[in-house]
């Protein structure tokens, strides 16, 4: 963190979507920020299509911040992230995935990266967006401060992804993460399963299997035994 500027730059910071004049800045960022070379269409696509939710924060006029993300269906996802919601959610459900977010070296650790979530978070939130159930990532296993930031904010690793990346021509792990929103859910985990079948056999009590076990045979013995006394009797009565 640096010091001199306080916390309370993220107070002076002013929020605005992208721009067709921005793309030289937003290269120069992207180059210093990320190990991936994007393709000029990328860049203009991000600066100039309003299907990209492409913010950035401003502070004394220049770009300090960005987070860069896309609304799709979870059908148009790719193969890697079709799991990423419960079965149940039918393929026209939406999720909003995070394509890049980075802030300026000396202004790490001040909350602006925070911010630029907390606004996508919101957006994504509102009841216009409420078919939206989940905000997901990729990234490097080795980019241990996005994962704590991440993780930090409540998004849980969703997968491994092996060889996922290419860089420089060398192939690079990452991982998946995600944030269920708007009543979103992940698919059932093994661990699920378990907790879900502890739960039924909670509400069976167990414990009291045994008792009703032993008091079943104890009316079922005594049933037997009243019924061979009333048949002695009966033959008795013959008798
Ligand atoms: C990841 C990144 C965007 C975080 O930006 P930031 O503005 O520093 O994040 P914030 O200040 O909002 O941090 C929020 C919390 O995340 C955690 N965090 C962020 N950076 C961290 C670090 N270097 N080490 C440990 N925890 C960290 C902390 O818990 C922090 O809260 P705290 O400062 O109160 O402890 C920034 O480091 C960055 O631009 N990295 C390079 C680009 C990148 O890797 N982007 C992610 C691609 S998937």
């Amino acid at each position: 963190m640096q010091s001199g500027r306080g916390d309370c730059i993220v107070s002076e910071i002013q929020l605005r979507f992208l721009v067709p004049d921005d793309i030289d800045d937003v290269k120069a960022l992207c180059k210093d920020w990320f190990p991936i070379e994007y393709p000029e269409v990328w860049y203009k696509e991000i600066t100039s299509n309003p299907e990209f939710y492409a913010l950035a924060a401003i502070y004394n006029g220049s770009i300090l911040g960005l987070i860069v993300s896309e609304t799709k269906t979870r059908a148009k996802c790719n193969k890697e992230d079709q799991d990423l919601l419960a079965n149940s959610f039918p393929s026209g459900t939406q999720v909003a995935y995070i394509l890049s977010l980075g802030v300026v070296k000396d202004y790490r650790r001040h909350g602006i990266a925070s911010l630029l979530l907390d606004n996508l978070i919101s957006y994504l939130s509102s009841p216009e967006r409420s078919n939206c159930k989940a905000i997901y990532l990729h990234v490097l296993c080795t980019n241990k401060t996005a994962i704590r930031f991440y993780e930090r904010r409540y998004f849980t690793q969703h997968c491994y992804l092996p060889y996922y990346y290419s860089i420089q021509g060398v192939s690079k792990d990452g991982f998946s993460y995600a944030l269920y929103i708007n009543g979103g859910q992940p698919p059932w985990s093994f661990m699920d399963y378990v907790k879900q079948f502890g739960s039924v056999l909670a509400k069976l009590q167990p414990c009291a299997i045994p008792q009703r076990m032993v008091r079943g045979a104890g009316h079922w013995l005594c049933r037997m035994v009243s019924g061979v006394t009333v048949a002695d009797s009966h033959m008795d009565h013959k008798l």
